[in-house]
């Protein structure tokens, strides 16, 4: 009888840590405001207000940063050689994701609110979302160190630019930002030796 007990609550709790991924809705890959305007319209934010993104707006935002645009599996942004090495990691209140784009999905890292952790200025906290990108040398084929961080480094300006386009289309409010404590936020985000933070963008609602 224990024994039962223990069983059904070992599966409960299996259960319950399988569920913790999120399952995000379709992203709406339409309309918008018209390029040019956005462009007008784009800025680097260092005030965020505290409320959240709708799971729709998540999904869309995603997807505009580094989502499949093509059958083929190819994405919304550029990538050298299309190593598509960039993982984007979401930083939420609940917990830390990496965005799956084939599967649409937030997968766990992380059941803790590490969002302080994705920068070292004090506004960074408040945002809802704070998105870091991850280089995964191990995608990027031969070559030297120096060459896969330098494609690396590129590869992410334009996720970066997707991410800004989108946010001005959308009344959202993001920075980039260099200043991250890597040897800090690495290790929270179980990131092996040969993945490397490039750059973190926080995103929401401009303050009121
Ligand atoms: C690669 C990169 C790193 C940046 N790092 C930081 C940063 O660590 N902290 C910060 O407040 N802003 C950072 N920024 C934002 C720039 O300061 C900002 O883009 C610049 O001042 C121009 O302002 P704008 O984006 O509103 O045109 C960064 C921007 C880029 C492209």
């Amino acid at each position: 009888m224990k024994r039962t007990l223990s069983f059904f609550i070992a599966v409960f709790i299996a259960g319950s840590l399988l569920a913790q991924s999120i399952d995000l809705p379709a992203p709406q890959k339409t309309g918008g405001m018209p390029l040019m305007d956005a462009l007008a319209k784009r800025s680097t934010a260092r005030t965020f207000d505290f409320k959240e993104l709708s799971p729709r707006q998540l999904s869309s935002l995603l997807w505009a940063a580094f989502g499949i645009n093509r059958p083929d599996g190819k994405r919304t942004a550029p990538s050298a050689m299309n190593f598509q090495e960039t993982d984007i990691y979401v930083l939420l209140k609940q917990g830390a994701y990496v965005y799956s784009a084939k599967s649409n999905k937030l997968e766990l890292v992380v059941a803790e609110d590490i969002r302080a952790l994705g920068g070292t200025q004090a506004f960074v906290k408040d945002a809802p979302v704070t998105l870091v990108f991850v280089a995964d040398l191990s995608k990027m084929g031969g070559g030297t160190n120096e060459a896969k961080k330098n494609m690396a480094n590129i590869d992410v300006g334009y996720i970066s630019q997707n991410v800004y386009l989108f946010c001005a289309s959308e009344g959202l409010v993001t920075g980039a930002r260099m200043s991250v404590d890597r040897a800090t936020l690495g290790p929270r985000l179980k990131l092996r030796p040969d993945q490397m933070i490039i750059l973190a963008q926080s995103v929401g609602h401009p303050k009121p």
